[in-house]
């Protein structure tokens, strides 16, 4: 049986995504109803989950997921691991491979994953690199799901730095659950036209639409969602002012969340900085589900461990099939 990795939205066909999310339903009702993770005996397989880049939700996220589904997380934390410096990612999968039964990687460059993924018999997952988010992507469509239902046919806006690696998600993973995803950010800031013409080749099968726009206003235009995110994405640091004048205008307060449907909700996948992409009122308001956006992070990244390690013939979901 072929490992499966989940380094980017589109390595879930349209169905696996559904099934993955189904899932993560029902691991969000009873926690501890599947353990694909547990060993013999009191045993627990152990998950590498590496961070190259800072994490509050990740890192708590994966290591307490990993412990629910009956496994022990291992968290490398930036600056501990010879990967990158001392040390291949070839040569560092071919270790890890060896004695985890899943490896999380948040990373810069996608290549990285690629050549992990193509190196480990066991499922590689993408925890955040340059280009995509995927994992975040699971736990804002299930929280969408949970406050709007259906996904399929609902329109979702992102505004901001179109450019970076939530934009690109949201473009995918969205297409890929049928919704009609609006990204719109300035001039030069908007998402590179491989990622833009793959979403639109997934939406022509799933009945999505895309737009990538400059005008903030017609992507919020009756929005059942609107979404956005940091300005200044890690690695960054360095453009910080130019970065703050450049997306001035596509900043989502009152004003931007008017033009979306009367009950659109807002996400943001956090750390989120109040006064720049979003205005306080709109994060800390009713219309917000940041909170449970960030709390499903531990269900959907469950699913995923779980989904993966049973398509990959490496242990047994109960309801897979
Ligand atoms: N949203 C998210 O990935 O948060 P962390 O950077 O805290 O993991
Ligand atoms: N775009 C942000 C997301 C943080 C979760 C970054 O890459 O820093």
């Amino acid at each position: 049986m072929t490992v499966r990795h989940f380094l980017k939205d589109t390595d879930l066909t349209p169905a696996e995504q559904a099934e993955v999310l189904d899932l993560a339903v029902r691991l969000k009702a009873a926690p501890y109803s599947a353990q694909p993770l547990a060993g013999e005996g009191s045993a627990r397989k152990t998950v590498a989950v590496i961070f190259d880049k800072t994490s509050t939700r990740t890192r708590v996220s994966f290591a307490t997921g990993i412990s629910d589904l009956g496994g022990a997380p291992l968290i490398i934390n930036p600056g501990e691991a010879q990967i990158g410096h001392k040390e291949s990612v070839e040569d560092t999968a071919k270790v890890l491979e060896r004695m985890v039964a899943a490896i999380v990687w948040r990373t810069g460059a996608h290549q990285g994953l690629v050549d992990m993924a193509a190196n480990s018999r066991v499922p590689v997952v993408n925890a955040l690199c340059d280009d995509y988010h995927p994992c975040q992507l699971l736990a804002d469509l299930l929280t969408v799901r949970e406050h709007k239902g259906e996904l399929a046919g609902l329109s979702l806006a992102y505004v901001g730095d179109a450019a970076n690696n939530m934009a690109n998600s949201y473009l995918l993973a969205g297409v890929t659950a049928g919704m009609h995803v609006r990204v719109a950010g300035p001039d030069g800031y908007l998402p590179a036209a491989e990622i833009v013409a793959e979403a639109e080749k997934v939406a022509a099968e799933t009945g999505g639409s895309v737009l990538v726009t400059t005008d903030a206003s017609a992507a919020l235009a009756g929005a059942d969602v609107v979404a956005t995110d940091t300005w200044v994405s890690m690695g960054q640091e360095s453009e910080k002012a130019a970065r703050l004048t450049l997306f001035r205008d596509y900043s989502v307060d009152a004003a931007a969340m008017a033009k979306a449907a009367p009950d659109a909700v807002f996400l943001h996948c956090l750390p989120a900085y109040r006064g720049y992409e979003v205005s306080a009122d709109v994060i800390d308001g009713p219309q917000s589900i940041v909170w449970d956006e960030a709390e499903n992070r531990l269900h959907a990244q469950k699913a995923l461990l779980a989904w993966l390690l049973h398509r990959s013939g490496q242990a047994v979901v109960d309801g897979l099939g």
